[in-house]
């Protein structure tokens, strides 16, 4: 499974970076909102800090306007990976894109179908947001066990990003469902090193040499 983490915060990209452990970055608008930088300048720094794939989403209602900024993006470094969102425009300017061999992530999914829709598009990727899946009172996970399903069945290549991930369990339940990708907060990726009894070992395991070197 590869980690990609979900932010445009420059000093967190460089935190993971240096874990060697991200394989990737998403980002989405409120996200590039939330650096206060013009969006061309925080994506030149993110292909510096990060030697993977990085999604920048487009900003246009329209297909046409979408693939022109999609162009422009992937023309900014050959890491980029359009970010779209999962309306009827979205993937028109998927299939166009992809046709042209630039990489897709389709966005705001929240169906199988939708998921559906997306493969056949040509997308890269889609991304199931899981946690907000969970927030209107459905099962996120079985989100991704129904689109993992259905694209086993027909073979499609599009990878499963599992975003919006809130907590560690939902990186563990994506991992146990097959996504390919798990987008992840800092904060997420953080606690997943986290486990009180490595902790306490730790400390114990350090006691006793010290005691013993006495
Ligand atoms: O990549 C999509 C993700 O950032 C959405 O997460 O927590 O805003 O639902 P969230």
């Amino acid at each position: 499974m590869k980690f990609f983490l979900d932010t445009a915060d420059v000093q967190e990209l460089r935190l993971g970076a240096a874990s060697g452990l991200i394989d990737g970055v998403t980002t989405n608008p409120s996200i590039m909102a939330k650096t206060g930088r013009p969006l061309k300048e925080v994506v030149q720094d993110i292909v510096k800090i990060v030697n993977g794939p990085i999604s920048v989403e487009t900003l246009s209602e329209d297909a046409e306007g979408m693939v022109r900024e999609g162009k422009e993006y992937a023309a900014m470094h050959p890491n980029i990976v359009v970010k779209a969102p999962l309306t009827p425009e979205g993937l028109k300017a998927t299939k166009a894109l992809s046709g042209e061999g630039i990489k897709v992530n389709v966005t705001l999914c929240f169906s199988a179908v939708q998921a559906l829709l997306a493969a056949k598009a040509g997308a890269t990727y889609i991304s199931p947001f899981i946690g907000r899946v969970d927030d209107v009172g459905l099962d996120g996970m079985q989100l991704i066990r129904d689109i993992a399903q259905i694209y086993k069945q027909y073979d499609f290549k599009t990878q499963i990003l599992a975003a919006s991930i809130r907590h560690p369990v939902h990186v563990l339940q994506s991992a146990l469902a097959g996504a390919h990708v798990g987008t992840l907060p800092f904060k997420v990726f953080q606690q997943l090193y986290s486990h009180p009894l490595t902790t306490i070992g730790l400390e114990k395991f350090m006691a006793d040499w010290k005691a013993a070197k006495k």
